[in-house]
């Protein structure tokens, strides 16, 4: 049932059983999703802290842009099911919803395509930086440090507190991760960079900044465009996962937007959270052929061996990851379309049936996520499997952007700042070095 939001519902009592003490803590109701206890005066008023090291129980903001519901298998952007949007809508919609609250009417999306389309070129020096890395960096690490580097060019937009210019960094943002994503990807491929253009969408300029050559024309496959434009979409926002909550915490100091969005990028490398669509493919590889599937389910379920389903599990969704099944469906029409006979594409079928039938992954409630078929997806468009995880940070710069945004507009904004259990030696005297052990 739905409720008006951040409504103060009722009072949680909790009550200290060594000193018999009783406090009272409002509890605050949102729109959807379970109602919180607001703690926030917890520490003055028990002299004690809270202690959730993984914020597995843990609201740490207040938010109108994504709500998930993981028991149901449920998304949705500012109210839109994620199902919804990926077959009605596109890419620069999404971000215009997500960015500025609602879906855009006809002349609100030509003037943000118009903002975003010409905003796409990178400051001509950014080419010179890219010089200053090995070929053979990860695409990753190039991306976390290039998009840093974006502070140092664009100085006119950098003051946080001025409305037109965060925008204008929301849409340089948005606008150029694209450009600077394919000048990675040829930059490790050794190929000239190639120039945005303007006549193409943005899911279209992407494919071509990645795949044309300037030798020859390039003509966009409208089955690979229109499946980069879902990709992008699926992967637009998730909530208060990792690296949003990194690009939130790095924006609570007042940091510029250029690089709260590099720490962002930086927490989403990690194989649990946007790796894993990398770590797909090198698993499946790693398994290569069915009948190695039951040794790798096996080692899956033993505890003394750190190795993982990859592409299986998910921290919120407990039931379904809805993503997965709009991708699923892309990911077939893609593979049809380019004739892709991929032996992996069989593997990953067989390996995602015997995990569904397995009472170890249906008793966790493990079901394949979004970066099980992205993998696949991305592989068969002909990106190295190292681009894949920069293909998530694009799509995912509207959504960090946007949490960014709605952050400092929060008239309450503070540093965010957790506390700790100490856990280490209690006050002790220095011995000088010739008395040590
Ligand atoms: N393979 C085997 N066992 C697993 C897996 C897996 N992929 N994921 C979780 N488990 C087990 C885990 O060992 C634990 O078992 P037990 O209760 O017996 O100790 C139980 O399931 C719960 O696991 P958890 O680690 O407490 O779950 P979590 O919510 O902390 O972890 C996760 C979520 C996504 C990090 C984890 O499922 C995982 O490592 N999956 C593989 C990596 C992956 O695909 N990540 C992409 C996530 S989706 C994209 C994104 O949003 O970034």
């Amino acid at each position: 049932m739905s409720k008006s939001a951040d409504t103060k519902s009722n009072t949680f009592t909790m009550t200290n059983n060594a000193t018999g003490e009783s406090f009272d803590f409002p509890v605050l109701s949102g729109t959807c999703g379970p109602d919180v206890v607001d703690i926030r005066k917890f520490y003055a008023e028990t002299g004690h802290f809270t202690f959730d090291p993984s914020f597995t129980a843990t609201g740490s903001c207040k938010s109108k842009l994504t709500f998930i519901d993981g028991d149901k298998g449920i998304l949705m952007h500012r109210g839109y099911t994620i199902e919804e949007l990926a077959e009605k809508s596109n890419f620069l919609e999404v971000a215009h919803l997500l960015l500025e609250g609602e879906l855009p009417n006809k002349k609100q999306y030509e003037e943000f395509d118009h903002n975003i389309t010409y905003h796409t070129m990178v400051h001509e020096q950014i080419n010179y930086f890219f010089r200053g890395f090995r070929r053979d960096a990860h695409p990753m690490a190039i991306m976390c440090g290039i998009t840093g580097a974006l502070s140092a060019f664009y100085h006119d937009s950098l003051d946080i507190w001025d409305e037109r210019q965060r925008e204008i960094s929301a849409h340089r943002l948005i606008a150029k991760i694209p450009t600077l994503a394919a000048m990675t990807m040829k930059y490790t491929l050794g190929q000239p960079f190639m120039y945005p253009r303007n006549d193409l969408s943005y899911a279209e300029n992407f494919l071509y900044m990645c795949f044309g050559l300037p030798a020859e024309p390039y003509k966009v496959n409208p089955i690979l465009a229109d499946a980069m434009d879902k990709i992008l979409i699926l992967h637009a926002d998730h909530e208060q996962n990792a690296s949003t909550s990194t690009v939130r915490l790095a924006g609570s100091s007042q940091a510029n937007p250029f690089a709260c969005i590099s720490s962002g990028i930086a927490s989403l490398w990690g194989p649990s959270h946007g790796g894993a669509n990398q770590a797909v493919l090198e698993m499946l590889d790693q398994i290569g052929d069915k009948k190695n599937i039951p040794e790798f389910i096996a080692r899956a379920k033993d505890k003394d061996d750190p190795f993982r389903l990859m592409g299986f599990g998910h921290r919120v969704y407990k039931n379904t990851d809805p993503r997965a099944g709009v991708l699923k469906k892309a990911c077939d029409e893609v593979l049809e379309d380019l004739g892709v006979q991929d032996p992996r594409l069989e593997l990953a079928m067989e390996l995602e049936r015997i995990a569904l039938e397995d009472p170890y992954f249906v008793d966790r409630k493990l079901f394949p996520n979004v970066d099980f078929y992205s993998g696949i997806i991305l592989k068969a468009m002909g990106f190295p499997v190292e681009m894949f995880t920069v293909l998530f940070a694009v799509a995912r710069t509207v959504g960090w952007v946007s949490q960014w945004k709605e952050m400092i507009e929060e008239p309450t904004l503070k540093i965010g700042r957790p506390r700790q259990l100490y856990i280490g030696e209690d006050h002790r005297k220095y011995v000088p070095m010739n008395k040590r052990k």
